[in-house]
């Protein structure tokens, strides 16, 4: 048996029965729900964020969807295609040459490799393979990332720094803020964590999950996907899941738990899931926006006082919401009645 190996191992033994781990509990599997196939998630041209339509569609996209594609970001394709090459390479590693990035062998939290999501934690396993990077500075990444990886994806990041500017800012003034000074920042985007995802091959597909039903803890998500698809979000009205086809060169932008908090509820982070697939593996890649773990999240004293409304969540610290989403299995919202 090739332990430890991840899902990969397992899907590379050629199994053709589902071990039962993976087995989901019905209400948990896509097939016993409905898909909304005529409605999809907005695509958004960005190329110019200071227009005022880009604005109206990216804020408007942000409070009824949660997510939406962009176009004409600005990250040129070929870092995009790069960094879903150097994606491939890293899974396609030997075991011993993965093993060093385990918990239990990795000597910095900063770098882990995983499958499913909690095993500890999780009745039912998810079918995936994943590298977690949290984000320190080039210094650090330079030294502890995966020497496969981590000047591809550094170079992605760096890529992504405007965009992650505009888009901060476009969010920001739908809120009607003008100006977002330095402690807004760092309560905004002032941490980084980039996943590589893997979902090999599953037999018996409709059994199990890719990833279960869950919202992002981050202020927002930048997802770059390969062209295989099956990440499927809650419709608006919750009227079913709709599905989120990759476009090539486009990027999903999804609103995190801690942008739903600070907004007071005005921008939403949506549950989503991935199906798994019985024929081709898939890579993901999402590169997380997130507080500073040392913040006090809540909603803005700035939203508060132009709506005039109550506060909807209370504070927390953005280090406890955090280890408590990776404390538990998915399961959907949940981890918002922590705020
Ligand atoms: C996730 O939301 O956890 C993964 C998204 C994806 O693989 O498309
Ligand atoms: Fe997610």
């Amino acid at each position: 048996i090739k332990a430890g190996q991840g899902v990969k191992g397992l899907s590379e033994m050629e199994i053709t029965d589902l071990p039962k781990q993976y087995i989901q509990p019905q209400s948990e599997r896509l097939c016993n729900m409905k898909t909304v196939e005529e409605t999809s998630i907005p695509i958004i041209d960005v190329s110019n964020w200071d227009d005022p339509n880009v604005i109206k569609s990216v804020c408007g996209a942000a409070q009824k969807w949660g997510f939406f594609h962009i176009i004409n970001h600005g990250v040129p394709l070929e870092v995009l295609e790069s960094v879903k090459k150097a994606t491939i390479m890293f899974f396609a590693l030997k075991p011993e040459e993965k093993r060093k990035y385990f918990k239990e062998n990795s000597s910095s939290n900063h770098v882990r490799l995983s499958t499913s999501f909690v095993p500890e934690a999780e009745n039912a396993l998810e079918w995936k393979d994943y590298l977690s990077l949290f984000y320190v500075d080039d210094d650090e990444a330079l030294a502890i990332w995966p020497a496969i990886c981590r000047d591809q994806l550094l170079d992605y990041m760096k890529n992504c720094q405007v965009l992650i500017k505009s888009l901060l800012q476009v969010l920001m003034t739908g809120l009607n803020i003008h100006e977002i000074n330095e402690k807004n920042w760092s309560l905004l985007a002032g941490s980084k964590r980039i996943n590589l995802n893997f979902y090999p091959i599953c037999p018996k597909p409709e059994l199990t999950v890719g990833v279960g039903r869950h919202s992002d803890v981050s202020t927002f998500t930048i997802l770059l996907q390969d062209d295989i698809g099956g990440l499927y979000v809650r419709a608006p009205d919750e009227e079913g899941w709709a599905h989120v086809p990759p476009i090539p060169g486009a990027l999903v932008i999804n609103i995190g738990d801690a942008l739903q908090i600070m907004s007071n509820g005005k921008y939403k982070s949506i549950e989503h899931r991935v199906i798994a697939n019985g024929s081709k593996d898939r890579i993901s890649i999402p590169l997380f926006v997130n507080p500073k773990p040392s913040e006090v999240i809540g909603p803005l004293e700035e939203v508060l006082e132009e709506s005039d409304e109550k506060a909807k969540y209370k504070k927390v610290l953005y280090s406890d919401y955090t280890l408590y989403f990776y404390r538990k299995a998915h399961d959907g919202k949940a981890t918002l009645e922590f705020a």
